[in-house]
């Protein structure tokens, strides 16, 4: 995706579409990063975690298994169908440490923070996940750039995302059915922001990956 308004209002069409049957596809190929990557967040009880983009809420069981139902689950996306979808697994579980908020993804900076989190007490994360989102959203460098600074010094920030050298079909694929670029250097972009840099692969074709690392304590 170049980015622009069209394309965005497209992409959020396909995902309203496809929110259904999402978790079929997800829970499939990307279980296994997703646990590793969760596990990177580091995450205690009480502690407040951002996920950008939630989708469908196919994190929050993982999350829960650290935080058993504490701190806060910030959960953001712009379509209206998948966060239906995660509404229904939280009304399911009877999950009461979970927000959802319609959101681009862009507007999130400290100033959006600061307004949601008017009489929450919320200023910073302990921790951020961004899954699959950034090879699909445009002005992707701002938004890594904004959620390192709402994280907490020492906060954890973890992508789990697409990377290919030379894209060829797999690429044409994943444009098609994530509506992503696969050849964005998100990682290398993270890695010059952040200390505590680990990077690992995963994927049959092993294109998926999971960067992870901290803020710069005080
Ligand atoms: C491939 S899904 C990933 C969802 C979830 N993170 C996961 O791993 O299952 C991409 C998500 O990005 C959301 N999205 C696309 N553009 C967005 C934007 N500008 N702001 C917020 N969410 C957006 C879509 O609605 C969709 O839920």
């Amino acid at each position: 995706m170049n980015g622009t308004k069209k394309e965005q209002e497209e992409a959020i069409h396909y995902y309203d579409k496809i929110s259904t049957i999402y978790d079929f596809i997800s829970n499939w190929y990307y279980k296994k990063p997703r646990k590793y990557a969760i596990e990177k967040l580091k995450l205690k009880k009480d502690q407040v975690v951002l996920n950008l983009p939630c989708g469908t809420g196919v994190n929050f069981k993982y999350f829960q298994h650290y935080l058993k139902n504490s701190g806060l689950i910030l959960g953001i996306d712009l379509s209206d169908g998948m966060l239906k979808q995660a509404e229904q697994k939280i009304d399911k579980n009877d999950w009461t440490n979970i927000d959802l908020q319609l959101e681009n993804a862009i507007m999130v900076d400290q100033k959006w923070v600061n307004e949601y989190s008017n009489g929450k007490r919320i200023e910073k994360f302990d921790a951020v996940f961004c899954d699959l989102g950034l090879s699909g959203l445009p002005d992707w460098k701002n938004i890594i750039d904004n959620m390192i600074s709402i994280l907490k010094p020492g906060g954890s920030i973890v992508i789990l995302d697409w990377y290919v050298e030379k894209p060829g079909l797999l690429g044409k694929f994943i444009k098609w059915i994530g509506k992503g670029e696969v050849k964005r250097p998100l990682w290398q972009y993270l890695q010059s922001k952040i200390f505590d840099f680990e990077l690992k692969w995963f994927g049959v074709f092993n294109g998926v990956f999971v960067a992870s690392g901290v803020k710069a304590p005080k």
